[in-house]
């Protein structure tokens, strides 16, 4: 996810424009061309060498299961590891106030292009708003950001109004989950290693939170987290 050849695969990527939520009939529902494969050739490898591709295609544009997010987005909005934007842009383009944060410049670099407001920043780092946020979005299994969801968890606290709500995307209840070490590569060419990690639905740290509701899309498991 960090480093250059992530950049690199979003750069790829950018071949294929953020389609706007009118295009998609604010259904959250793809019309079939946007179903595309995944040419960025950039795989994800864990420490026993298991490789599977980097979804950016899923990134770029809205996916089934986003629906549910969004409209369960009240604003401000702090999209965590926005990526390149497809949640933010929407959001805006529906009147929600909504803010990116990614550690990836040509993530942001895509999400601003396409509309949506974003910044370059470490989540763990110093972020606009703090105590002021009503949703906060975790998508795309971004509850592995930093490899240790209960320090993810404990930051957003941070972050999160008083009766705001952290919305996570999680495994289902019973997958294993892991802290994991991973990297990118492409061919013979291997990213640093960074932390991951990998939370089911009922194995969530208890972080001063409440699961205050629990919902699947699209074969994709969400967890809405309140103070
Ligand atoms: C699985 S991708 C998420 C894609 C994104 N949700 C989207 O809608 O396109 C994870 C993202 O988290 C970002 N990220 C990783 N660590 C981060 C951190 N400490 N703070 C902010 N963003 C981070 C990565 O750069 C990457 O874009």
């Amino acid at each position: 996810m960090i480093g250059e050849l992530y950049e690199r695969a979003l750069g790829n990527a950018q071949d294929y424009a953020i389609p706007t939520s009118s295009e998609l009939g604010f259904t959250g529902k793809p019309h079939s061309p946007l179903y595309l494969d995944d040419r960025s050739g950039v795989q994800i490898e864990d420490a026993s060498g298991t490789r599977r591709p980097l979804p950016v295609k899923d990134w770029l544009r809205l996916r089934p299961g986003d629906e549910g997010l969004l409209s369960r987005s009240a604003g401000p909005v702090l999209d965590v590891g926005s990526g390149p934007g497809r949640l933010t842009v929407t959001l805006t383009e529906r009147g929600v106030l909504a803010l990116g944060i990614d550690i990836a410049p040509t993530a942001v670099a895509m999400t601003v292009a396409a509309g949506g407001p974003a910044l370059v920043g470490d989540v763990f780092a110093q972020v606009p708003g703090a105590g002021l946020w009503r949703t906060i979005l975790l998508a795309d299994g971004n509850i592995g950001i930093g490899g240790d969801p209960a320090m993810l968890l404990r930051r957003l606290a941070q972050l999160l109004a008083p009766n705001g709500r952290i919305l996570a995307e999680v495994n289902a209840p019973g997958v294993p989950s892991r802290r994991e070490q991973v990297r990118l590569r492409s061919g013979e060419t291997v990213g640093p290693w960074f932390p991951w990690a990998q939370v089911a639905a009922d194995d969530l740290p208890q972080c001063g939170l409440t699961t205050s509701e629990h919902w699947e899309e699209a074969n994709r498991c969400f967890v809405a987290l309140t103070p």
